[in-house]
This record gives C-alpha cells, sequence and structure tokens, in this order.
C-alpha cells in the first residue's frame, strides 16, 4: 500500500513506471532504483574516485590536498561537512575523516588540509606519498556540522584548536565569496604563531569584512606579541562577543579544547542547545578516560573471534576497528567518532569499554550492536561483522 503523501512528490507516477517495468522483467528495483536512484547517488554518493591535483605548503606541519573529479563533477556540500578518505598503508586498508577546508561555492575542486600526526599513519602517508595525479576513493560528503538557518542563529561564535579551523574555514569563505547576512567570531587556539593555520588569509579576510572577527589566540606568544596569549577562556570570549543569548557555538579541535571549553561556555550561560561540537576521532588515551577499569592495562591483550571468519589478538588500548583493519577485516567508516554507525557490529559476547558519552541509537544498544571505532576490549570477545 502506497503512503497517500508520497503521490504528491514530483516524478511519483514515473517512479511507479519504473517499478512496474521492473517488476515486469524481473528485475529487483530496490536496487537497481532506475532514474531516481542515479539521481540521488548523484547528489549522495557512497563513493568517489578523485584525482590529487595539488599540494599546497601551509605550516611547516600543514599542506592542503586539493582534490578533482575525473569526469568534472563533484557533488554539492555544506561548509563543515568532511570526506572520508580510503587508503592501504602497510598492506592495513583503512580511513580517515577530513573536514572540507574550501568552500561549497568552489566547485571545480574539494580541499582538505592535512596535519602531520607523530606516528601518524595515515597523515604521513598523504603529505609524504601521494603525489599530484594520483587516484583517491574517498566518501561523499559527510556529517552533520554545518549551519542550518531553520535552527542556528546568524551570529556564530566559532572556536578552533589547531587544525579544527578547517571546517571554519570553509564556511568563512563562503559567508564572503556568497555575500551571506551571518557574522562570525573565530577564536583560533595554536601553542604558536608559526602553527596558526590560515592565520594570514583569516587576517586578510577579517580586514576587508566587518561580519568577521578573527581572534588568534597564541599559547605562547613571541616577545613583544601585540596580539592574545594563553588558552581560550570564557572571560575572553564574552570580552569579545559579548551577550551570549542570540548567538550560536561551534566547537572544532582535540579533545582537551571540548574539556576546558565546554566547561567555560557553561560558566558563560550558554545553554547546550546552542553548543555545536564536531566529532574529532577516538580519546587519544583511553584508559585514562572515567570508568576505565582500573585493572586493565593498555597493552593487554585479548581474543577476538569473529563469527564465521577466524580470530585474532587485539590490545586493550586500541579500538576495535582499528585491531581489525589491522587484520585485514574491511569494515565500513566514516566518521571514526562513534557518530555515523557505519563501523557497528554485533558483540555476541565479551565486554567492550566505550568512553562516557560515546551515542549510540536505543536500537542498536537494544540488539547488542556497538561502534567499533569507539570500542575497546575489555575481556576476550565474539563479534558478528
Ligand atoms: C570529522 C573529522 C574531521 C577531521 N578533519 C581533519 C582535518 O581537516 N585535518 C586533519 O589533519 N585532521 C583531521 N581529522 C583527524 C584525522 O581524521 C586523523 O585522525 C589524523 O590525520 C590522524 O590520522 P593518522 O592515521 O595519521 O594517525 P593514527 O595512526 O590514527 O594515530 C597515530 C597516533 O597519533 C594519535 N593521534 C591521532 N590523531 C591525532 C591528532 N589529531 N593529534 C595528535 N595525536 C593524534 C593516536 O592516538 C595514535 O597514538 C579529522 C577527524 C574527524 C573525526
Ligand atoms: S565510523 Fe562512524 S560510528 Fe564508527
Amino acid at each position: 500500500m502506497i503512503p497517500e503523501a508520497l503521490k504528491n512528490f514530483d516524478r511519483f507516477q514515473d517512479v511507479v513506471k519504473e517499478m512496474e517495468i521492473c517488476r515486469k522483467y524481473g528485475m529487483d528495483y530496490s536496487l537497481e532504483k532506475g532514474d531516481v536512484g542515479k539521481f540521488i547517488n548523484r547528489y549522495h554518493p557512497s563513493s568517489l574516485d578523485l584525482r590529487m591535483a595539488e599540494l599546497i605548503p601551509r605550516t611547516l606541519d600543514t599542506k592542503t590536498i586539493r582534490l578533482v573529479s575525473q569526469d568534472g563533477y563533484l557533488p554539492p556540500f555544506q561548509a563543515g561537512q568532511y570526506i572520508s578518505v580510503a587508503v592501504e598503508v602497510d598492506g592495513i586498508r583503512t580511513s580517515r575523516p577530513y573536514s572540507l577546508s574550501s568552500p561549497p561555492n568552489q566547485t571545480g575542486y574539494y580541499d582538505i588540509t592535512v596535519r602531520r600526526v607523530a606516528d601518524g599513519l595515515v597523515s604521513n602517508y598523504l603529505l609524504d606519498e601521494l603525489k599530484p595525479g594520483d587516484l583517491l576513493r574517498t566518501s561523499g560528503p559527510e556529517g552533520h556540522f554545518y549551519y542550518n538557518p531553520l535552527f542556528h542563529d546568524q551570529t556564530m561564535v566559532c572556536l578552533a584548536g589547531g587544525n579544527g579551523v578547517t571546517p571554519f574555514m570553509s564556511m568563512i569563505q563562503q559567508i564572503v565569496d556568497c555575500g551571506l547576512e551571518r557574522t562570525v567570531y573565530l577564536f583560533l587556539g595554536s601553542p604558536d604563531l608559526g602553527q596558526a593555520l590560515f592565520h594570514d588569509r583569516l587576517t586578510a579576510i577579517a580586514a576587508r569584512h566587518e561580519n568577521i572577527h578573527y581572534v588568534p589566540v597564541i599559547e605562547n606568544p613571541p616577545e613583544g606579541y601585540k596580539g592574545r596569549g594563553g588558552l581560550i577562556t570564557g572571560d575572553l570570549i564574552q570580552q569579545v562577543v559579548g551577550e551570549v543569548s542570540g548567538k550560536t557555538f561551534y566547537i572544532c579541535g582535540p579533545q582537551a579544547m571540548y574539556d576546558f571549553c565546554l566547561p567555560q561556555l557553561e560558566h558563560m550561560g550558554v545553554p547546550a542547545r546552542k553548543i555545536r561540537k564536531e566529532a574529532y576521532g577516538p580519546p587519544l588515551r583511553v584508559w585514562e578516560q572515567a570508568g576505565w577499569p582500573y585493572a586493565v592495562k593498555p597493552q593487554d591483550a585479548f581474543e577476538v573471534r569473529v563469527k564465521g571468519g577466524g580470530s585474532f589478538s587485539a590490545p586493550a588500548g586500541e579500538t576495535l576497528l582499528t585491531s581489525l583493519e589491522k587484520n585485514g577485516l574491511l569494515v565500513p567508516s566514516l566518521c571514526r567518532s562513534g557518530e555515523c554507525s557505519q563501523c557497528r557490529v554485533k558483540l555476541l559476547a565479551g565486554k567492550v569499554f566505550q568512553p562516557a558519552g560515546t551515542p549510540v541509537r536505543r536500537s542498536d544498544a537494544k540488539f547488542g550492536y556497538v561502534h567499533s571505532c569507539v570500542s575497546y576490549p575489555l575481556e576476550n570477545l565474539e563479534i558478528l561483522l
């Protein structure tokens, strides 16, 4: 029985006709989805094969990787979204999410801006091995860290730590390029001036556009530095932005920044519903998180049995997703932060640690699914992929 409301959609009759044709010739419409499927896939593709066009140095350890499509078309996105980059490094097939730092009005390319992480598997591969002309498989644009005019205030207060400035770069460029009626206060926390990503560009934009306010906050400022030093505190934010009402707050950066800034915002009286937080991966030292069992050491190893597919040993301090990938088992993943549900696996036996605040759908919890990207083995496990 077709719901009445569906009949009001444009091209409803075309879809019905296609379904009839599929039925007549024994095709599975749910797989083919005909013209409609093709149309939707163009806007929301699950994967893209992009070509690296350029590598642009930004700071000592950060470069922008410019990606172009092979047929000239890139799906649209919302400023603030990310793509997940799939790679094979040292025989391990894995992926990492990177925010798009170019604005959505720039339809010729996608930029991601990658910072080298010491001993990091993928960041070092992307910065050192990838060459212009190489192909890179990515997801389509994903994530919910963007401005929505229906729910969010036109004044945005953005708190960025280090590379967390990348989604804001996309948002700010779109605002100034398209003349959007929005005001942005961007606080960029950086250990020193040299590492303040996009500093010159943001300084220039703020000088030309009175609706863009850029406040670099340098933890260890050089002698005679006239700007703000130290950390992004509630007092500083209040001094610059004044009243908190009528403003939406956005945070993107390393975990330590959330730990420091969220209580400051709460103290300033910013309601939780006015604070938007970007995902930024699993905790770096999960064994120091509240609730981690004292008796379990990060290097303790447990056996993970995969129903119908062998077993391997996994350390407690590593995410189950990483251990699966290291053992040649590819699990779909996008955010690697517990948000998108792509990496869920069914826990048939044993216990995992999930950091406080890990979002798990009620239905997943009810039927025993966990997000492998933020789950750590605390016992021998049996899982179903
Ligand atoms: C939604 C989203 C958007 C992101 N956008 C960007 C972006 O625009 N630019 C960017 O450079 N990164 C971004 N990241 C982080 C990125 O996805 C990777 O986590 C990062 O590049 C490290 O991957 P790696 O394989 O090099 O390190 P891994 O091999 O995964 O980690 C190696 C070691 O470094 C630690 N580590 C991991 N990440 C960090 C870190 N960021 N800082 C310090 N230590 C770390 C790990 O705990 C581990 O011990 C984003 C993450 C998310 C969730
Ligand atoms: S990859 Fe998104 S929840 Fe695990």
